[in-house]
């Protein structure tokens, strides 16, 4: 391709899409450029700052006409932050672009027929949902800053108000904000391991009670008592801190080291009529009232019957597998985190289920162990993280030839990848419900009916 863009030209075009992170795809003579910021419909300004063989990098100066789809955001930190890249696009018309790139991804990657796909399931206050978060810590303009990082960098948008987080959640972060300045705590600083605190992680249950994690750089947590007693005065609704260790430089929040500081161990949060018990670490959806709605789905699709055996693969915390226990006769349930499946045993308990077994380890190994041991499966639950399932996994679920697969999914590429992989055996994909789990994010979740044929 000739192309005419050099580093450093200053143009104007139209943003004809979204790209993956969020931000807007515009074209010159033909040749492709990712903006930072940007939404379809806009006409923009940009000064083109990377120049590749196939596409180029874009940072947005101007818009010089809004698009029609464009809402004033109810968020005072929507400019900056790159969290929610979709809070100034009308809710409607997020829903409508989430539809279509399922489609369109389903279509181009899962060679699939797009009309499979059912119209998304969005929520009526898409706003307030998120019920665990981990924000950065830092500096901006010299002032210690919390909040997430601005799109396509690792500056903080110093947020005053998230409106996709709890009212609780916005008050803690600048109560500590404030502690840290009146007791000079500094943000962590990665390259020269200075400093103290590097994120804050907060999870709320449906009671709006609180459990506060603070990370740090190193195992020093200046004035902990302090902030313990500034914390649970402020705040009659926090039941649990903890400091959580983590000295690493990659981009992982979480160490390995959990130390308790105050109150309960776990959090116990409610799907339906089920109760399940949280460690800090341990996977749980982030939208309560969505999640309600994804679980009933997952056990239409399964169409249970009470002599069924089922792999719940992926598991967590084991909430899909106790949400279907009482209409199966047994299921197993498969996880690698052994926080969250020691979470899953106490959850089952919880809840008066004794037809569930759980196993820790990576679905890779257990999946073909549980074949060896000759367990015959008639249907299987997986709901993996981002980059899908494993080929192996998908190969042994053939093998094992049950009736139904369920695949849930936040990430509609590799979810298409993997159904085609299944569709070329003897596997039909049958329908796609996708739910909007992730308002104000570029994100959707899928939930798949998979039958043999
Ligand atoms: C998207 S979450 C789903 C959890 C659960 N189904 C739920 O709805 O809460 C994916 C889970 O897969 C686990 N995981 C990641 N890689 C895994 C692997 N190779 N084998 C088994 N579990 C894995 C993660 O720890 C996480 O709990």
């Amino acid at each position: 391709m000739d192309i005419s863009v050099k580093i450093g030209d200053i143009l104007e075009g139209e943003v004809i899409d979204i790209n993956y992170e969020g931000g807007g795809v515009v074209k010159k003579d033909n040749f492709t450029i990712f903006l930072d910021k940007g939404l379809i419909g806009d006409i923009v300004k940009y000064r083109v700052v990377k120049v590749k063989k196939t596409y180029g990098i874009g940072k947005l100066l101007d818009i010089i006409k809004p698009s029609d789809h464009r809402i004033p955001s109810i968020c005072n930190t929507s400019e900056e932050c790159g969290g929610c890249p979709f809070q100034f696009f009308k809710y409607t018309n997020q829903l409508k672009w989430k539809e279509e790139k399922v489609k369109k991804d389903i279509e181009k990657i899962g060679r699939l027929d797009a009309n499979i796909v059912k119209h998304i399931i969005g929520m009526e206050e898409p706003y307030r949902y998120r019920n665990n978060v981990q924000i950065p810590v830092g500096f901006k303009d010299g002032e210690i800053a919390i909040g997430f990082y601005e799109s396509g960098s690792y500056n903080i948008a110093n947020m005053s108000n998230c409106v996709i987080q709890t009212e609780i959640s916005n008050e803690i972060i600048k109560t500590i904000k404030n502690f840290m300045k009146e007791y000079n705590l500094k943000p962590y600083d990665r390259k020269n391991k200075t400093g103290n605190i590097r994120h804050i992680g907060i999870r709320t249950n449906e009671n709006n009670k609180a459990m506060v994690i603070i990370v740090t750089g190193s195992r020093n947590l200046p004035y902990s008592k302090e902030l313990i007693r500034i914390l649970t005065e402020n705040f009659k609704d926090i039941i649990s801190i903890y400091q959580n260790i983590n000295s690493g430089n990659g981009p992982v929040v979480y160490g390995k080291k959990f130390k308790k500081l105050y109150g309960e161990d776990k959090i116990v949060d409610c799907i339906g009529d089920l109760k399940f018990s949280i460690s800090p670490n341990s996977f749980f959806q982030v939208n309560r009232v969505q999640t309600k709605i994804l679980y009933d789905k997952v056990k239409e699709y399964m169409d249970l019957k009470s002599e069924d055996i089922i792999f719940d693969l992926y598991c967590g915390i084991g909430t899909i597998s106790l949400y279907m226990a009482r209409q199966a006769k047994k299921v197993y349930g498969v996880e690698i985190v052994e926080e969250a499946i020691k979470d899953a045993r106490e959850n089952a308990h919880l809840n008066n289920i004794e037809n569930v077994e759980f196993i820790c380890g990576s679905s890779e190994k257990i999946l073909p162990e549980l074949k060896e041991k000759g367990i015959k499966v008639d249907k299987i639950v997986v709901d993996p993280p981002r980059k899908g399932c494993e080929k192996q996994v998908l190969d042994t679920i053939i093998e094992m030839n049950p009736e139904r697969i369920v695949y849930v999914s936040c990430n509609p590429s590799t979810l298409a990848r993997d159904l085609k992989h299944l569709s070329e055996s003897v596997y039909k994909v049958k329908e796609i419900q996708l739910l909007d789990m992730f308002p104000g994010s570029i994100h959707t979740e899928c939930v798949v009916r998979i039958e043999r044929a």
